[in-house]
């Protein structure tokens, strides 16, 4: 690997490996295994992707799983009913919610529903709202899963301009939160740009740390990057390839090759924040196993 990429394969794994040594232990003290409970809607093949790589995950650090596939015309009243019943089972210690959901599903609504102590992605207003002020919470797993391989790599945030690109409530408008706090791993300048933005250009050429979360291929140039730049790309897009044996092949916001020229340190897609979403997902199933975050004598 270039000396410049950073391998979000490698990070994922050491990671799994601690939630999976931390899974044994508790485990080993009478408890039973963590239950993630899996709920796919519809049959979009990247998200029955992510929820298989999900699950796969789970069976190698010893969390135990279940996928419930719903049909794309299940009703706003019967998914908020299925979760209802997830959320009054003790069995089941996590609740992952793929997204996208179809459009006459609204996710704010519909995330509302889910058990906060439950929330392994950290989506519930509840959850956000205690990122916002600074309280122990679950972090949603892509934005947490930067911060990581900032950890990993020596990454510098304190004091640093951090521009985000995209505000989504997966991933962009969390991590600027993150990345902006005092009192978390962040301390950087933090610019948050989306679309509506003027002149992106002028924002971006400024990052001394760039992360990319719009899901647009080839958005980012290397023109458009200060020399030295840390670039994290969160886009994973399908573009058609007939030289590939599935027709098409993954690629990020960023044009990789001109990018790289100009980054100190740059993600892979695939392979770079991917692998490290799911590795989260790991902790944050085992911190709601364990309670850690809502101790049940608090509620
Ligand atoms: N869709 C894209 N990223 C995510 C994620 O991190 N969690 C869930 N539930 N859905 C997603």
């Amino acid at each position: 690997m270039a000396r410049n990429i950073i391998d979000g394969k490698k990070v994922a794994e050491l990671l799994r490996q601690q939630v999976r040594d931390d899974v044994r232990e508790w485990v080993g003290r009478g408890n039973r295994p963590p239950m993630l409970q899996a709920i796919l809607i519809g049959n979009d093949p990247a998200s029955g992707t992510y929820v298989g790589a999900k699950t796969k995950a789970c069976k190698e650090v010893g969390i135990e799983s279940e996928t419930v596939t719903f049909p794309d015309t299940m009703s706003v009243r019967e998914l908020k009913e299925a979760i209802r019943t997830y959320n009054n089972d003790d069995s089941i210690d996590g609740i992952l919610l793929q997204l996208p959901l179809p459009g006459h599903l609204h996710p704010s609504q519909v995330i509302e529903t889910i058990d906060h102590r439950k929330d392994v992605d950290g989506f519930h207003p509840m959850n956000v709202g205690r990122l916002a002020v600074g309280q122990p919470t679950f972090r949603s797993c892509t934005p947490a899963g930067i911060l990581e391989l900032f950890r990993y790599y020596s990454v510098m945030t304190k004091g640093r301009h951090a521009v985000v690109v995209g505000a989504s409530n997966i991933v962009g408008s969390p991590l600027a939160i993150m990345l902006s706090r005092e009192n978390d791993s962040g301390k950087a300048t933090t610019t948050l740009c989306h679309k509506y933005t003027r002149d992106l250009t002028r924002h971006i050429i400024q990052a001394d740390i760039l992360i990319v979360a719009v899901g647009s291929p080839g958005l980012i140039t290397g023109q458009m990057v200060k020399e030295g730049v840390v670039v994290i790309d969160v886009g994973i897009n399908r573009v058609s390839d007939s030289s590939r044996d599935k027709g098409y092949r993954l690629v990020g916001d960023c044009d990789f090759e001109s990018v790289a020229e100009k980054a100190s340190l740059i993600t892979p897609v695939p392979g770079g924040v991917g692998p490290m979403t799911v590795a989260m997902l790991m902790k944050n199933t085992l911190l709601a196993a364990k309670k850690s975050i809502y101790p049940s004598d608090n509620m």
